[in-house]
């Protein structure tokens, strides 16, 4: 898999014509083949979009429960996602951990879980408003222990991505620098737990009010393999054209 990726987290949006929609507009629109490109719609969506979705694109999850089945009302396991086509998975997405109180332990419950069930967690950390000036030991926590116990070998199937809290649906990106730099510290982090081959090779998406003309200096950056993104995921043309610039 290409390490540049660029994922439309569609959030709370969208119904089935909507999405069926999009995706033929995105696939007729996309030309790029050196970005692995991850659709991620609600559950509802998933069999209908997995039924039209072209192989050169993925499907992923916004989120699942780290248990293999049970009495679990409302929740969603990783072999149902397997079984409906999804190969990634969003594990510890802000808003579940500041809205849905999904605490790093629960995050890393379900990064096991998903890798067990051979889906790629795309792991998100980030630092609240709040927490600016405390970023790094932020980023130490969040990604130790939602990493913890995943073998070296598991974290060639791993993908991290940085989503400052506040840049999330708020129009406020991280400037290129700000987020190069997050990410060069994510990268020294998975290097002291695993090694700097782990480190260099380990993709580390950007989010957080990524647009079409904002996301060239973001790609810029040397230790930015991609992008997570939310509200200009909806717009394929918003979307198509952060592919084309990745
Ligand atoms: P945004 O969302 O692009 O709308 O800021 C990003 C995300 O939540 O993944």
């Amino acid at each position: 898999m290409p390490k540049t990726i660029v994922a439309g987290n569609w959030k709370m949006n969208l119904t089935s014509r909507d999405a069926l929609t999009l995706v033929k507009i995105l696939d007729n629109t996309i030309e790029s083949k050196k970005v692995t490109i991850v659709l991620i719609p609600s559950f509802t969506l998933l069999p209908a979009v997995a039924s039209v979705i072209p192989s050169r694109f993925s499907l992923g999850a916004q989120n699942m429960h780290f248990s293999a089945k049970g009495a679990f009302t409302g929740e969603v396991n990783a072999s149902q996602l397997q079984d409906v086509g999804c190969s990634y998975v969003i594990v510890g997405h802000s808003e579940r951990r500041h809205v849905f109180g999904e605490s790093d332990g629960m995050v890393n419950k379900k990064v096991l879980a998903a890798l067990a069930a051979d889906l790629i967690p795309i792991l998100c950390v980030g630092e609240t408003a709040e927490e600016k000036d405390t970023v790094d030991a932020v980023l130490k926590r969040q990604v130790e222990t939602g990493l913890a116990s995943v073998t070296k070998s598991q974290m060639k199937k791993v993908v991290i991505a940085y989503e400052p809290v506040w840049a999330i649906g708020t129009g406020n990106t991280a400037t290129p620098a700000e987020a190069d730099s997050a990410h060069g510290v994510i990268r020294k982090i998975v290097s002291s737990v695993y090694d700097v081959k782990t480190a260099e090779s380990v993709s580390i998406l950007y989010g957080g009010s990524v647009k079409a003309d904002n996301c060239k200096e973001l790609f810029k950056q040397k230790n930015i393999d991609g992008a997570l993104i939310g509200g200009a995921s909806l717009d394929a043309e918003e979307f198509s054209s952060i592919v084309a610039d990745a």
